[in-house]
């Protein structure tokens, strides 16, 4: 039961046709799908290596075959790995209400191959790599990758196109993010410790605004404080619930 009195039943039968919703998502939407989380599990990433050694530009300009023996190994993972209900879920109700735009720290790809429509890859993409010289950007499913990838417009070292610790958000997904928060009727949290900002103040930012706050989770994160209703479980069994 909400804060407000409502039910999981409650909330998805007021769902129209006019509501619209965002939201958040986390490494624990996709655990389901057999990729690790970063933290909180004997196999998150986190648990295994430091930060510091390999998802920060002090640690690529260092040591650049470390860190991409590390993403490869991680693209390899989720090559091999299918969306879960949970992710099938939110297409469905992107077509059941005004729209759901997903505002996700993952860079697995896993909301596209469920058929997402409006995803903002806060994080950035294992899929997109960037070249360090010219910045040249391209989109790159090869697995395995060659190890050091060179740019094709200046042979320079390409780097993963995703967001390390220390760099900033692009300003284009900040700022879609931020109104797709303020805008909504309704937002969710989805598998997120709720740790890491910009995006974990997302949940603040909709509950400030006036959205109905709704957190799926195997137990409570950093977010909690914004929530009005905590639906505990394995995300792949909760999420389809939601959809009318
Ligand atoms: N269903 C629902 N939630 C789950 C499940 C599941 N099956 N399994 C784990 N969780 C929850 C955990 O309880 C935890 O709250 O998912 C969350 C995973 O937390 P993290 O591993 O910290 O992942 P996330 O919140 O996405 O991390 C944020 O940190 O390392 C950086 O850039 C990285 O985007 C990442 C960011």
């Amino acid at each position: 039961m909400s804060s407000s009195g409502r039910t999981l039943a409650g909330i998805r039968d007021s769902i129209t046709s006019e509501t619209r919703i965002a939201a958040l998502t986390g490494a624990g939407i996709s655990a389901a799908s057999g990729v690790p989380t970063f933290r909180g599990g004997p196999d998150s990433l986190w648990e295994n290596e430091r930060p510091k050694d390999l998802a920060t530009p002090e640690a690529f300009r260092r040591d650049p075959e470390k860190v991409w023996r590390w993403y490869d190994w991680r693209r390899g993972v989720v090559a091999g790995c299918e969306p879960n209900a949970a992710h099938l879920a939110l297409p469905r109700l992107h077509e059941a209400c005004a729209g759901v735009t997903i505002i996700t720290q993952n860079v697995d790809g896993l909301h596209q191959r469920a058929g997402s429509p409006e995803v903002l890859e806060f994080h950035g993409s294992l899929w997109t790599l960037r070249c360090t010289a010219c910045g040249h950007e391209e989109r790159n499913e090869d697995v395995p990758l060659d190890l050091l990838p060179a740019c094709p417009a200046c042979s320079g070292l390409l780097r993963p196109g995703v967001v390390w610790f220390g760099e900033g958000i692009d300003t284009r997904i900040m700022r879609a993010s931020a109104l797709a928060a303020t805008a909504c009727d309704l937002f969710l949290v989805i598998g997120t410790s709720g740790l890491v900002h910009p995006a974990a103040g997302m949940a603040m930012m909709a509950g400030k605004a006036g959205a109905e706050v709704v957190e799926f989770n195997l137990e409570q994160g950093g977010v909690s404080a914004w929530v009005d209703l905590f639906v505990a479980g394995s995300a792949d069994e909760t999420v389809p619930g939601l959809v009318p």
